[in-house]
């Protein structure tokens, strides 16, 4: 018999159990035999495999996280006790000696990166686009997006209650890793009077100005959504290299060991500096909720929920047919499989005729730019 190794990795996210049942109950359909790898490729690399049954992948439909536990452990670069090594062989080697004839990878890009990584290391691979920052290449959406969006969305419709009550700004962060998906579809979605992406550098003297001009047509709230990875025009003008010399230095604040008697020194974070900003250019009040990882957290929606359910039979039926070395993209309403090697590395970002910004624009949303 055909055996099928499924492994979660990467985030967690809603709908990864949804589509571990999804693969495996398909899988399992077509006669073939289904192994849980735990915690990612970490499990691969230390040999830890559960043989998944039919029961086991019941009643897992709603539950959000993964039951395969998941991590951010990278083949190639695996930390094993105190050094860091290359056990993409061994992962190979582990997965050969269980008879996996095709390994299921399910998780966003770092995933597609390490799974086609895997295939030039001769394993068979197919994997599915998990995520909540939707940036997964050659696929209209990633599964566990549609479930961030409402939960950003329900977020900051609850934060107009306050905005409204005590006439204030509310910078409210969201993730989205480098793209402005979640920002944006939440933003719009949730009637957001700011919208801050990746994509389109802000400028926040614009921003103030909207701000105080919304105030003297008698709007006395904001809300602003930020993405995570959200630039100002000063930081997107700066070379890489200048970034760089940045981002080390973050880390060394964030990593340097406090001494007694010295202040403790923490990194300002991107909603309390714009929160800040936007309070001395403006006069106007503001606060800030970064959202985080409740983000992930939690059932999955309908609609990812019947994606993962798609994405994982047609899995199933290609792992049948012995199709592999694809990801399982979403085209309207088929999935469809795709060379990974046009996936991998890729990052999917709103590009700036998308519909959403032209909505938001319509709506007189700022997005921080003229
Ligand atoms: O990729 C999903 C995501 O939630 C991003 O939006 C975010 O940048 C990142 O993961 C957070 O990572 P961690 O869970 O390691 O804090």
């Amino acid at each position: 018999t055909k055996c099928i190794g499924i492994l979660t990795s990467g985030g967690d996210c809603p709908g990864l159990n949804a589509a571990i049942r999804g693969v495996a109950k398909s899988a399992m359909h077509h006669g073939i035999k289904v192994l849980g790898v735990m915690d990612g490729f970490r499990g691969l690399v230390e040999n830890r495999f559960v043989h998944l049954e039919d029961a086991q992948v019941s009643g897992i439909l709603t539950l959000g996280g993964t039951l395969l536990g998941t991590s951010r452990d990278k083949p190639h670069k695996m930390p094993m006790g105190d050094q860091v090594l290359d056990m993409t062989e061994v992962a190979v080697a582990n997965a050969k000696a269980q008879q996996i004839d095709c390994l299921v990878c399910l998780g966003g890009n770092g995933t597609q990166k390490n799974a086609l990584r895997m295939q030039k290391a001769g394993l068979n691979v197919l994997t599915l686009p998990k995520t909540i920052d939707n940036d997964v290449a050659e696929t209209d959406v990633s599964f566990g997006f549609d479930t961030a969006m409402n939960i950003a969305t329900d977020a900051i419709d609850r934060l107009h209650t306050t905005a409204t009550s005590h006439h204030r700004v509310i910078v409210c962060e969201l993730m989205g890793h480098k793209a402005g998906w979640l920002a944006l579809g939440a933003g719009v979605a949730g009637g957001a009077d700011v919208v801050l992406i990746p994509e389109i550098p802000y400028d926040l003297n614009i921003v103030a100005e909207h701000l105080i001009e919304r105030r003297k047509h008698n709007k006395r709230f904001s809300i602003i959504a930020v993405a995570e990875g959200a630039v100002s025009k000063a930081e997107a003008t700066q070379s890489e290299e200048q970034r760089e010399k940045k981002k080390q230095a973050k880390k060394k604040v964030a990593e340097r060991k406090h001494k007694p008697g010295e202040p403790h020194l923490v990194q300002e974070s991107l909603d309390s500096r714009i929160a800040r900003e936007l309070q001395q250019l403006t006069g106007l009040e503001a606060r800030t909720t970064s959202l985080g990882h409740v983000q992930r957290g939690g059932s999955p929606s309908a609609r990812d929920r019947l994606l993962c359910t798609l994405l994982g039979t047609t899995a199933g039926r290609l792992l049948a047919e012995g199709h592999y070395n694809k990801m399982v993209a979403v085209r309207g309403t088929q999935a469809v499989p795709v060379p990974l090697e046009k996936v991998a590395g890729v990052i999917k970002t709103v590009p700036r005729d998308h519909g959403w910004l032209e909505a938001a624009m319509l709506v007189e949303t700022c997005l921080g730019d003229r």
